[in-house]
């Protein structure tokens, strides 16, 4: 009996041995250059142990391959990918090929049945589906819509204000934390502009939608096992899907949107309310659609779900770059004090103060919300790769773009650690840098952020309020390097963002 249940786990372990090897022959097949894989974590070490953000890993192979190739087999585990290199192909993956490469490797991991809100957001949904569901939203992400709710933006923007005089009246050794200082200025942003209910996130007792927003973003464990597993086998993907989004909050967002939705019909019937704000298109579009509630948040949810995290890090990490570089704060504060009127800086202004813009775009450069970018391959291509031969990438593989790579590599950005807004300066920088394919905040091509021109009003209120009203200066607690968290997916500084702020006179 022993023997027999002996020799069952060793061929079971074999087996699973063989499995977790067997698809290392693949790049090499293919003739595609790359670094030895190892057992279980393939060219990932940090996969399990989460000791090093992986963007690091990526660096290193990126950095051995870039001036030969312009792409790179490596593993995440046992499963081939592809590490593209260069620029320029990165550039074709999201432009030019986009044919080939149109759905983001997110997409086949969860389905509506199991996560709702994820499955219905743009981001993962695919074909018709996809540009449906873009045309429904981008109309309510206009400028004009945008505009309707900058009286909310400022009124927010003073809130925060307030709370930071208390804040700083209170004080604290370790000054301010960045992080939560930012998500709650977006939470309130966000259930204010979109849903037109506050958060009170900036009072002594701020409703659950603060509570519930930061459950959004911390996993539960039997998620990580099942990410594991499913990334480990990706044809288990048939059977297992993930849920992003734990069910109470999803039950709690769905009972919000109904507050929201019955709030604002009572405020129409009194005929004394119009705001033309995004629950105003949503209800249109609702109408027009016969969209149920639960369909309505899914709509909603992409402004929570893309809006929430991303925004409050871009914010968090230019608070940090501003509090670091004491001249480039100053020479800010005065374009921003120039074009002040009644403490506020005009809408169609605020899109118009070049040094803002580029010091932002700097800012993302440093620390940028995505680090990489996971592209599936739809449709079969043949690609060159410089000094090696041509090879054809298959349909199924995922492609992974490490922007961060770009960002930091110094032929690009000469002195890339360092903050350096007068890169983007130049009028022609930014197309520069996207067309080459080296600086893509936002994505680019069809599948191009579509809340870019909210996330940057939200952005940039904040930083004008902040900045014209107090100093900036960064807490002794804040490491001084640019070393990113290990084990978050939206990058972050090791360790937080905290702040010494004080009011200006
Ligand atoms: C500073 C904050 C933000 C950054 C840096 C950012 C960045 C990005 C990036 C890099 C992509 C992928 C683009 C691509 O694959 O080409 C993306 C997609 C997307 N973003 Fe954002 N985003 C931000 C805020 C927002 C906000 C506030 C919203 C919603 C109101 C939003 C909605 C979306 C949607 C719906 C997609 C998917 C588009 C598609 O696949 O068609 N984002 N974003
Ligand atoms: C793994 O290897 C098998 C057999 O060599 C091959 O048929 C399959 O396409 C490979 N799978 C992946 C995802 O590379
Ligand atoms: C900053 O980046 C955005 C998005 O890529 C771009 O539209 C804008 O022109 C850039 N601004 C500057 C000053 O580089």
């Amino acid at each position: 009996m022993i023997l027999i249940t002996l020799a069952l786990g060793l061929t079971v372990a074999g087996l699973l041995y063989l499995s977790m090897i067997w698809n290392f022959s693949y790049w090499r097949n293919r003739r595609v250059p790359g670094p030895k894989p190892k057992i279980f974590t393939g060219n990932y070490p940090n996969l399990y142990t989460m000791k090093r953000n992986m963007i690091y890993d990526l660096n290193d192979i990126y950095k051995e391959y870039k001036n030969k190739y312009d792409a790179v087999g490596i593993f995440s585990g046992r499963v081939p990918q592809l590490l593209v290199v260069s620029p320029e192909l990165a550039h074709h993956v999201f432009v030019t090929n986009f044919k080939n490469f149109h759905e983001n490797a997110l997409s086949r991991l969860t389905d509506e049945k199991t996560d709702f809100l994820i499955s219905n957001n743009p981001f993962s949904l695919n074909d018709d589906k996809w540009k449906q569901r873009r045309a429904d939203i981008s109309p309510g992400l206009t400028s004009v819509r945008i505009k309707s709710v900058y009286p909310v933006t400022n009124k927010v923007c003073q809130q925060m204000s307030e709370w930071l005089k208390n804040q700083i009246r209170l004080g604290s050794p370790e000054g301010i934390n960045a992080k939560d200082l930012t998500l709650r200025f977006t939470s309130e942003m966000v259930t204010d502009c979109v849903l037109g209910l506050s958060s009170e996130s900036f009072s002594e007792k701020p409703t659950p939608v603060m509570a519930h927003v930061k459950d959004l973003l911390n996993p539960h464990w039997s998620f990580m096992v099942l990410f594991a597993l499913v990334n480990t086998f990706p044809s288990l993907s048939h059977l297992i899907k993930l849920r992003f989004i734990p069910r109470h909050v999803e039950e709690f967002f769905t009972g919000l949107m109904g507050t929201a939705v019955r709030s604002r019909k009572a405020q129409l019937a009194t005929g004394d309310f119009h705001r033309a704000d995004f629950l105003d298109y949503l209800m249109q579009l609702g109408e027009k659609r016969n969209l149920d509630t639960r369909h309505l948040l899914a709509h909603t949810m992409v402004f929570l779900l893309d809006g929430l995290e991303t925004v409050a890090g871009v914010i968090s990490h230019m608070l940090l770059s501003l509090g670091r570089n004491e001249v480039v704060q100053e020479r800010l504060r005065e374009e921003i004090l120039a074009h002040m009127k009644d403490g506020h800086i005009p809408f169609e202004k605020l899109n118009d103060l070049p040094y803002l813009d580029a010091c932002l775009n700097e800012s993302i450069r440093l620390f940028p919300p995505g680090f990489m970018t996971s592209k599936l391959c739809t449709e079969p291509i043949e690609l060159p790769n410089k000094d090696g031969p041509k090879f054809t990438v298959e349909k199924g593989t995922v492609l992974v773009i490490p922007h961060y790579c770009h960002m930091m590599d110094e032929e690009y950005f000469p002195d890339p650690f360092a903050y350096n807004p007068d890169r983007f300066m130049d009028p022609d920088a930014a197309k520069k840098f996207r067309e080459s394919g080296v600086f893509m905040a936002f994505g680019d091509g069809p599948r191009m952020c579509l809340g870019m021109r909210f996330a940057t009003a939200q952005v940039k209120a904040c930083i004008v309020e902040l900045i014209s009203k107090f100093n900036v200066k960064v807490n002794s607690k804040t490491r001084k390097d640019n070393l990113f968290d290990p084990a978050l997916i939206v990058a972050h500084l090791s360790g937080g963002v905290w702040l010494d702020i004080e009011a200006r006179q």
